[in-house]
């Protein structure tokens, strides 16, 4: 089973950025323990602040990959473009979001992901991931 975590803009400053909305451990340290608790998949993680290198990357791990663990952060309330790709990929992809993006503003509501993905976990702090991640090891029994 091989899985990816791609997470988009400002995600690299988890545990510095507005740590009362997203917490304070940083993503790399929430990874490393992710990884030391799921051995048996192979998991990888990918982050950029670029659009164009979050498209990249869908397209390049969606055609082979068993499962993506999409967070495209601001980008899931503005980028048709990564829709698109998410659309277009065979990999079925899980949204995730750290936050209730529902409780917060309205801007936040409107996810160009969400049409198009497997499934959608958000709310659960950086446990989110980890639900997703789960999501895929069920589907496989
Ligand atoms: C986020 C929610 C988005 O609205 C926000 O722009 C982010 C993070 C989340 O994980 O809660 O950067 O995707």
């Amino acid at each position: 089973m091989k899985l990816i975590i791609i997470n988009g803009p400002n995600l690299n400053l988890l545990g510095k950025r507005e740590t009362d909305v997203y917490g304070d451990q940083s993503f790399q340290d929430f990874f490393t323990k992710l990884q030391f608790k799921h051995k048996t998949i192979e998991l990888e993680q990918f982050q950029s602040n670029i659009e164009g290198e979050l498209i990249d990357k869908l397209q390049e791990v969606g055609y082979s990959y068993d499962g993506i663990i999409l967070n495209a952060a601001a980008y899931t309330h503005t980028s048709v473009g990564i829709g698109d790709a998410v659309k277009a990929i065979e990999t079925p992809v899980v949204e995730v979001h750290i936050s209730n993006t529902f409780s917060r503003e309205d801007f936040r509501h409107k996810s160009y992901i969400s049409p198009n993905a497997k499934g959608i976990v958000l709310g659960f702090g950086l446990q989110s991931y980890e639900l997703a991640l789960q999501s895929f090891l069920t589907n496989e029994q």
